[in-house]
């Protein structure tokens, strides 16, 4: 079946799940939904994450979608729920995946999850954690400076590294062996975070543990695909900023992004 995976993010954060997408599902054709005009959805409140993101799902839909990716913590914690009932192809969030992946790696059962606000007032980690591990002791930390980074393209700045440092300060009266990076965009600065905690803790993307769901569920409904057409990208925000960080985080020269509006 070839028909696109939608996947959906705020903004360029949901790149992280599409780099694993495509390296271990590179027949599957994406097609990507950054609502970066509106970015970031960190601090807004339930309702507007919820609008939003219904709002990027309906367009997905109206374009054909055989499954979609909310490549987004924030909305998945708000809006996940509620899409699969009013939708009827398969929704993959990216929660529970990092959830599985930390308590895997984890030797202690201490785990620091780095959010936004709106992921970390949700609680949604220490629910799926509690819920594979109930003796898991979960230190959850809103990092509000990294999304607005990440969506300038500055994220392999000094500054970025500054902020990364004095942002994780806090964390260093707990102790614990990993580190999930409970926002999408977060990988981006992957090298800065390792670096501040010395490589001593285990870091985790829910990335490649979203994409064995997304593949146990295109097996399972046999919907794989044997396409390899390049991915299509809009975007509610700058083209060109979004293009440059496809380019380098990708590696796909000239990607097809495309403006959208809601
Ligand atoms: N990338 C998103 C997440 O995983 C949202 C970041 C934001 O818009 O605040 O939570």
């Amino acid at each position: 079946m070839n028909a696109p995976i939608g996947v959906i993010d705020s903004g360029v954060g949901g790149l992280t799940v599409v780099r694993e997408l495509r390296k271990y599902l590179p027949n599957e054709p994406i097609i990507y939904i950054g609502d970066d005009a509106r970015c970031p959805y960190g601090p807004r409140s339930a309702e507007e994450v919820l609008q939003f993101t219904m709002e990027m799902v309906e367009s997905l839909s109206k374009m054909g979608i055989k499954m979609l990716v909310i490549a987004c913590n924030t909305a998945t914690a708000v809006a996940l729920d509620e899409i699969r009932m009013q939708f009827s192809f398969p929704v993959i969030g990216v929660i529970r995946p990092g959830a599985r992946a930390a308590v895997k790696a984890s030797q202690t059962g201490e785990i620091a999850v780095l959010g936004t606000m709106g992921t970390v007032n949700s609680k949604a980690y220490d629910g799926a954690i509690q819920q594979l591990r109930p003796d898991a002791t979960v230190h959850s930390l809103a990092c509000p400076g990294f999304v607005p980074i990440v969506e300038s393209g500055e994220y392999r700045s000094p500054q970025a590294r500054e902020v990364v440092d004095q942002t994780l300060q806090p964390l260093h009266m707990y102790s614990f062996d990993t580190v999930i990076l409970g926002c999408t965009h977060y990988p981006l600065l992957q090298e800065h975070i390792e670096q501040h905690f010395s490589s001593q803790k285990q870091i985790i993307s829910s990335a490649v543990e979203t994409v064995v769901d997304v593949e146990r569920i295109l097996n399972e409904q046999q919907i794989q695909s044997s396409s390899m057409i390049q991915p299509i990208f809009y975007t509610t925000g700058s083209i060109k900023k979004f293009q440059s960080i496809v380019e380098d985080w990708l590696s796909i020269k000239q990607p097809d992004v495309r403006a959208i509006k809601f």
